[in-house]
């Protein structure tokens, strides 16, 4: 029997490359940058599963490209580049990958936060363009981590993975969400706290949501303004849940201290970005993941997703698992 034909759209980590190799036929695109779209459309239509990026967007158009497209496996724990009620509603799987990149994104989330802090990038720069002349008492000083207040934005397993390291460090970690955790919160010793208290009270706030319409340019002007004049703002999350022109103002007028990005809107983030400009502005090419062993299961993951899929088995991670009470194309 013909093996099932397949096209990933990056060069992904040899594990997940490995488990594909013998049981389908495999493209995988060479380019460092994504496929364009009418490669996507093209290949959509030649295969019957495809191996996706978060920089590849799957819409319903590419959906109907064809019928028989039969599974989708995002090598992500995020998914806001496909339409998912589209999927569902024309019966596709879609796989993601989480729950192995937690710790990973946790770690950098709080490098980011203490880099920040402590002005790791602004003493780098400092030190190469030879500025260094001697012992400075006020030089490149920074708040304190340990004993500040944390406050969350967003207290699923990567937030929560954050207030362990917070706690490690004293700090006192304010969180919110649409789901309160009153199960977690004396075991992980955090406090629930509405938005504006979060934002008054907070000296670092990390971002750890999705992206949705609720989330979309969440922080924005108003949220800044009520921000402490020294706060960091962390984000790991997605771009678009801050409003870039708003982070810029409110940088640059001194109405917060710093932010640390790894992820901006749009990204890449374009050189001219007045972000770049500013000294309190860390920013890092969407590398919160990006540790060797993440990388490797995260294609474990997503090749076990393709070959489940490709079977009419279920998806181990299924981000959409309701097409499975609906019926899933054939
Ligand atoms: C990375 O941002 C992911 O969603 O996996």
């Amino acid at each position: 029997m013909a093996k099932p034909r397949v096209f990933v759209t990056r060069i992904i980590p040899d594990e997940g490359l490995a488990m594909l190799r013998d049981q389908v036929e495999m493209q995988v695109w060479q380019d460092e940058l994504p496929p364009p779209r009418a490669v996507m459309l093209r290949e959509a239509r030649a295969n019957d599963g495809l191996v996706t990026l978060l920089t590849d967007k799957i819409d319903a158009e590419l959906m109907d490209a064809n019928p028989r497209l039969l599974v989708v496996s995002n090598h992500a724990v995020g998914f806001d580049n496909i339409d998912i009620p589209a999927a569902t509603a024309r019966g596709l799987p879609i796989g993601n990958t989480p729950g192995v990149l937690t710790d990973t994104t946790a770690d950098f989330a709080f490098t980011l936060l203490m880099s920040s802090a402590r002005r790791i990038s602004e003493a780098v720069d400092y030190v190469r363009a030879g500025k260094w002349k001697t012992w400075g008492p006020k030089l490149l000083t920074g708040p304190d981590v340990h004993g500040a207040t944390l406050g969350l934005i967003g207290f699923g397993r990567i937030g929560q993975g954050m207030a362990k390291r917070a706690s490690g460090f004293g700090m006192r970690v304010l969180y919110y969400d649409v789901y309160r955790r009153e199960d977690l919160e004396k075991s992980m010793g955090v406090t629930y706290a509405d938005l504006d208290s979060l934002y008054r009270e907070s000296d670092f706030i990390s971002i750890h949501t999705d992206l949705n319409d609720s989330t979309r340019r969440m922080i924005n002007a108003r949220a800044f303004a009520q921000m402490k004049r020294t706060a960091i703002v962390i984000n790991t999350a997605r771009g678009p849940i801050v409003d870039p022109n708003a982070l810029y103002d409110a940088l640059q007028s001194g109405t917060i201290g710093g932010a640390a990005l790894d992820v901006t809107d749009p990204e890449p983030l374009p050189l001219s970005s007045p972000l770049y400009s500013l000294p309190n502005c860390l920013i890092v090419p969407h590398i919160a993941i990006a540790s060797v062993a993440t990388r490797a299961k995260m294609s474990e993951m997503a090749a076990a997703n393709l070959l489940a899929g490709l079977r009419g088995e279920k998806l181990p991670t299924c981000v959409n698992p309701e097409v499975y009470e609906r019926g899933v194309r054939k």
